[in-house]
């Protein structure tokens, strides 16, 4: 990893239901930082639901709310952030990441990520007559972006406890340089 890379703060990149704010959660709390998750810093910045952001305003309204907090962040320290499942399939919201954070994604196969939001309808991009088709598509577009995190970790067959001690395990080594 880049020696010159200031890792104050861990980012979870990842796609919708692989867990990044129940991990983050609690990772922050082993740590003892401030969670922060961008769709809540969204929501309360618009005074409205994703939901309604998307259906008032569009996706584009939305994305550009993301690039606005994800550069307000690089100012922050001892953070933990769970990001939208989109956030990072955009070079700069990558990059604005990777100044600050060791970035960690949270992966699932589309199987696992299809049983775990099957039961929320608040997900405007999964409501519609095909949404497994949906998840498969864009985790094809966006499997790139999230490869280029510092780290990748499967939670298919790992329990929130397990990938919260993976994952402070893996910032906890970066923080002293071992990685
Ligand atoms: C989105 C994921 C959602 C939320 C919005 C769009 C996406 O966040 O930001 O509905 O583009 O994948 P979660 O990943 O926390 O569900």
């Amino acid at each position: 990893m880049d020696t010159t890379r200031r890792i104050g703060n861990l980012a979870l990149i990842g796609f919708m239901g692989t867990g990044k704010s129940s991990v983050g959660r609690q990772a922050a709390e082993v740590l003892e930082f401030t969670f922060l998750d961008t769709d809540v810093l969204i929501e309360s910045r618009a005074g409205a639901s994703i939901y309604d952001i998307f259906q008032q305003q569009g996706e584009p309204a939305f994305r550009a709310l993301e690039c606005e907090i994800v550069q307000e962040l690089e100012q922050r320290d001892k953070i933990v952030v769970a990001t939208g499942g989109g956030l990072p399939a955009n070079d700069a919201n990558l990059a604005s990441l990777k100044k600050h954070s060791l970035v960690v994604c949270l992966w699932a196969s589309p199987e696992t990520i299809w049983e775990r939001v099957r039961a929320h309808s608040h997900r405007p991009l999964l409501n519609q007559p095909d949404p497994q088709a949906k998840i498969r598509e864009l985790l094809a577009i966006r499997e790139p972006y999230y490869r280029q995190a510092d780290v990748l970790i499967s939670t298919d067959l790992r329990s929130v406890r397990e990938v919260v001690t993976q994952v402070v395990h893996q910032f906890r080594e970066a923080q002293a340089g071992r990685r």
